[in-house]
């Protein structure tokens, strides 16, 4: 196995899109960052130095970092920032993954900008469980904004209001030609300069790694006349299936195989939002990029254009989730000792007194939006990361009374009355014993709105062995559990005003934060963590922290 050893630093870039040009943050000036590509078993080492105006963090997303959970980047998580002028050098080994992940900030709305895929090739000596693809693309799909990213959340957090909705996708940090600047002026043929190409030849197969690094959307995404092989999703395979259109939760990856069997020319690849949320304004337009047969390069044909589901297409996107089944044996632990139910949905709270009603509150009806699991909104220490005081037996960072359940039972689809809609802030873990089984019922809520919402958990993967729609019944639908070929995932999209039911078996220790990866969920509180208890054995405990792990003081 080897050793990559990379730089990454942060700075600020000015990058035009959509005829504006901003100055964003990015890694080494590139917008997306650095694509990461190492071979399962290898060890990466990325020294972040900061360059930039903020405070910042890297997280390593679907990464397992067993035993290394100093390395996996949420801020005052794990770890605390890398000030303005600071650095931390992140070092790990990926074991057992191949496929697609990626990495991101996880400090404010930096995220937006700052990113990049992390490929992870089949174990040196040992290929894919499919024919070897002739050629590999990767395509990040992405939200941009007309404004600085954390000036739109700090806005957001400030009047309590919903933020701005972003101003376009983008696949590999260009929006694509369905959006000119002709009208605006621009010359013409500056027009296809903003249009990812991805090349194909007749008869050969593409490896598509499709990464939805989105901030706020679920996204469709489809190529006109091309069908999908979906062989693999958050670094793990699955059984083989086809299909003509993906959806992906913030957070997701999916690989897929497409073959250059259609006439020589040019065809659309198309990414537009799956919009769940009632009644919620959302980014409705349709990023674009071009799969090329090379003999057609110099064509000037117009490329043919996908059909894509209808935003609220909620049947396609059940019949794409229920797709997946692992390509393994699956290793769902057959018995439980911790059965927990954690319920995922947004709330309303309370303006304080006297507040300034033009200026803050902009919420419904004179409230705040907030969000929360089991009626807890998650807030972050600032003194210490969770972790930190998790090891240092640092007193009064968190409380370890994460409930198990909702307060109370309630009709998770239907109206409530206003104390649930108001969750109290806390920072409250969920403490497993080293090698405990878990099962997780996610229950989206309709508090505000239902919606379809990417849970995402750090440092482990999960078995989705069920999902479904409307109140979780642990009567009936306990039957539906598949415990021989459920998918392993690290991001699970909970189905709309419905349900899934995850396992893990917890035998990373560490403190782990599972949060709804629409970032502006995790801004309103909609996460907790759990705090896995070190084992007895040394390989049973986390590693010690690294001598550069940021401190916070
Ligand atoms: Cu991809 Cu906590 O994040």
């Amino acid at each position: 196995a080897v050793t990559h050893v990379h730089q990454f630093v942060i700075q600020e870039a000015s990058v035009k899109r959509l005829c504006k040009t901003q100055h964003v943050m990015t890694v080494n000036g590139m917008y997306p960052g650095p694509t990461l590509e190492i071979k399962n078993g290898d060890t990466l080492s990325v020294k972040v130095i900061n360059k930039g105006k903020y405070n910042v963090t890297i997280h390593w997303h679907g990464v397992r970092q067993m035993r290394t959970g100093w390395a996996d980047g949420p801020e005052f998580v794990t770890q605390c920032p890398i000030r303005p002028g600071g650095s931390y050098t992140y070092r790990f080994t990926v074991r057992g993954q191949e496929g697609t992940l990626w990495w991101h900030a996880h400090s404010s709305w930096l995220r937006a900008t700052v990113y990049g895929a992390l490929l992870i090739q089949p174990r040196e000596g040992t290929n894919f469980p499919f024919a070897k693809p002739d050629r590999q693309s990767t395509l990040l799909l992405g939200e941009w904004w007309n404004a600085n990213p954390v000036d739109v959340v700090r806005e957001a957090t400030r009047t309590g209001a919903a933020p701005n909705i972003s101003d376009a996708y983008t696949i590999n940090g260009q929006p694509g030609d369905l959006y000119n600047c002709s009208t605006q002026g621009f010359f013409f043929s500056l027009i296809k300069l903003n249009t990812v190409v991805v090349p194909i030849s007749s008869g050969e197969t593409n490896l598509l790694r499709v990464v939805n690094s989105a901030m706020n959307q679920p996204l469709f995404f489809t190529i006109a006349n091309h069908k999908f092989t979906v062989v693999g999703a958050d670094a793990s395979y699955v059984k083989p299936f086809t299909t003509s259109v993906l959806m992906l939760g913030p957070g997701q990856t999916t690989d897929v195989l497409i073959s250059g069997d259609q006439p020589a020319g040019r065809y659309y690849m198309a990414a537009r939002a799956y919009q769940s949320a009632q009644n919620a304004p959302f980014d409705n337009t349709t990023t674009t990029a071009i799969l090329e047969y090379k003999s057609a390069a110099c064509s000037s044909a117009n490329p043919i254009m996908p059909r894509l589901p209808a935003f609220n297409d909620t049947p396609t996107v059940t019949a794409f989730s229920t797709s997946f089944r692992s390509r393994e044996r699956a290793l769902v632990p057959a018995q439980i000792d911790e059965s927990l139910f954690f319920t995922v949905g947004l709330g309303l709270n309370n303006c304080p007194p006297n507040f300034n009603a033009s200026q803050q509150c902009q919420g419904p009806n004179g409230t705040r939006f907030t969000a929360s699991m089991n009626n807890v909104s998650f807030s972050l220490p600032s003194n210490f990361s969770l972790l930190q005081a998790h090891i240092q037996g640092i007193r009064g960072v968190f409380t370890s009374d994460f409930p198990a359940a909702p307060p109370r039972v309630f009709d998770y689809t239907g109206n409530v009355s206003r104390s649930l809609w108001q969750p109290a802030t806390g920072t409250k873990l969920y403490r497993l014993k080293y090698g405990s089984r878990v099962q997780v019922v996610l229950q989206d809520t309709s508090i505000v709105t239902p919606e379809n919402h990417p849970i995402h958990l750090h440092g482990y993967d999960f078995y989705i062995i069920a999902e479904g729609f409307g109140n979780y019944n642990p009567k009936t639908d306990s039957s539906k559990f598949n415990l021989v070929d459920p998918p392993l995932r690290n991001t699970a999209a909970v189905p709309v005003g419905g349900w899934a039911v995850i396992r893990f078996v917890a035998d990373n220790p560490g403190v782990w934060l599972m949060h709804c990866h629409l970032d502006v969920h995790i801004t309103w509180g909609l996460a907790m963590a759990f705090l896995v208890e070190d084992g007895v054995g040394k390989l049973e405990a986390i590693e010690p922290p690294p001598e550069d792990l940021p401190i916070c003081s």
